[in-house]
């Protein structure tokens, strides 16, 4: 049985420990919720919950009596039985994994610690972080012993944005202690919030389990992207292409191509799973060429922009994004490392003259600090290059008829998950969609020219030592 007496504190009150904060409260422990930026403090005192995540608000206000919202961390850690970390780690500019916000609470943890405490990191890391980084600062700073004087474990959020009160309770968890007490007294918690449990012999392999969870996504993106680039030159519709492949054959699942890995999660921990491989001197080939092709993903709208404007003569861009968030579906306001902020920078670095940048979204309110517009029509109204980037359900299906007349002419029209419908571009405007090839002439086909030049030799005069 879990002591539900026992008071729980959460470090960091983003878009992972607010949601967390609610479900512990929610299954009936004392919460003390913990961000050093006061004015998010001042906002959950007052009510007002800075972030959307479906069932969240109504959580924290069922739950009001069982929260305490503070900025001091000392207090919390002295007054809790248990202590979540859920800060960010992000990436310093040199893409390895910034500590920073980690740190500085392992470092209050340490000063603090008492004994009996149990200590749950569950931000995202890299190998060996819990084991070879946390426990030693916590042990050297408080002088008590982990695993007997303190429990330590690593238990990597899993959920996604969007739908993180649901999937809190129900997808399955991986725990980790640094060893067997640790993991126990970890699992008892977590059976409080539901979902299969499953216990890992190290917290290593919970963290490498965590970071494969985004890593396999974004290479599947990654996959996904490169052949619809390969379709788009062949004069193929990519989408033809995938989904006749997925279609009724299980074995194969390729994912939707469009855009880059992107948003928060996506970005980074493809970074924070090469640089723990790079710890161990392993190569990771196949990491390096999906983040790459990620990468050229975003760079080839950038190029396309940049492109249009020079074709134009360097007229200054009316930009109008569509879908800033990271991701339309599930839907969320997150714009942190969304293709429209890597755009909008990629067009900054590229020296490309921005005139306005109008943008709307259906759940993002802001976008680079800017409020966003209430409606598609009034973020197009004579924009010159009009960027639908998420597929989000507002921004689909959209009739490019009954938007044309309110966009520039010359225009760049980018259409990344075929959010419009279109049937005829008016002479002047540009129409991308990515991955739809224009079919090629005949005449003009490399392949039908490569055939007519090809060496059709017999099979047995082919070289047998041919090497690859
Ligand atoms: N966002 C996601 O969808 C998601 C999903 C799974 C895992 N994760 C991981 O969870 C972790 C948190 O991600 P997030 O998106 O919630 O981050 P976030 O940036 O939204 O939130 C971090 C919060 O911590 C606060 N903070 C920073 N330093 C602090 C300190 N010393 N004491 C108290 N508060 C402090 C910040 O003010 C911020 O509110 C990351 O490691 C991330 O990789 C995130």
């Amino acid at each position: 049985m879990v002591d539900l007496k026992q008071r729980v504190s959460v470090l960091g009150l983003g878009y992972i420990g607010l949601p967390l904060s609610a479900a512990l409260a929610n299954a009936g422990y004392k919460v003390i919720a913990v961000d050093n930026d006061s004015k998010k403090i001042e906002d959950l005192k007052r009510g007002v919950v800075y972030l959307y995540e479906p069932g969240l608000r109504e959580t924290l206000a069922s739950q009001k009596d069982n929260i305490e919202f503070i900025t001091d961390d000392k207090y919390a850690i002295g007054n809790s039985d248990i202590i979540f970390v859920a800060v960010g780690t992000p990436l310093k500019d040199n893409l390895d994994p910034d500590y920073s916000q980690l740190n500085s609470c392992l470092k209050s943890i340490g000063e603090n610690l008492r004994k009996g405490q149990l200590i749950f990191l569950k931000s995202t890391l890299f190998l060996g972080t819990t084991e070879f980084y946390a426990l030693p600062m916590l042990e050297m700073l408080s002088g008590l012993k982990g695993g007997e004087d303190f429990y330590l474990a690593f238990c990597p959020e899993r959920t996604s944005e969007g739908q993180v009160m649901h999937e809190i309770h129900v997808l399955p968890k991986i725990v980790a202690g640094i060893n067997k007490e640790s993991s126990d007294r970890a699992v008892k918690v977590m059976k409080k919030l539901g979902g299969q449990i499953t216990t890992v012999s190290t917290p290593r392999i919970a963290e490498m389990c965590k970071l494969l969870d985004n890593l396999y996504r974004a290479t599947s993106i990654a996959f996904a992207n490169e052949v619809a680039e390969v379709c788009e030159k062949a004069g193929l519709n990519a989408e033809e292409v995938i989904s006749t492949v997925n279609k009724g054959y299980l074995r194969t699942k390729i994912y939707k191509h469009g855009l880059g890995a992107d948003g928060p999660c996506l970005t980074k921990d493809p970074e924070i799973y090469r640089y723990s491989a790079a710890l161990y001197n392993a190569k990771t080939p196949l990491t390096d060429g999906s983040i790459e092709q990620n990468k050229k993903s975003t760079a080839n709208l950038i190029s396309l922009i940049k492109d249009f404007s020079l074709q134009n003569y360097g007229t200054p861009l009316n930009i109008a994004v569509m879908g800033p968030a990271f991701k339309g579906m599930p839907e969320t306001d997150d714009t942190r490392y969304s293709t429209a902020e890597k755009i909008i920078a990629g067009l900054k670095l590229n020296n490309v003259k921005i005139n306005s940048l109008r943008a709307f979204d259906p759940r993002a309110e802001t976008f680079l600090g800017e409020p966003v517009k209430k409606s598609i029509t009034e973020a197009i109204e004579n924009a010159n290059v009009i960027m639908f980037l998420t597929n989000h359900p507002k921004l689909m299906n959209i009739d490019f008829e009954h938007i044309k007349d309110k966009i520039s002419n010359p225009s760049l029209i980018i259409d990344a998950w075929g959010n419009l419908n279109v049937e005829k571009i008016p002479e002047g405007m540009k129409y991308h969609r990515i991955g739809h090839g224009q079919p090629i002439p005949k005449e003009k086909d490399p392949a039908v020219l490569s055939y007519k030049i090809m060496d059709w030799r017999a099979d047995s005069e082919y070289d047998s030592n041919f090497k690859i």
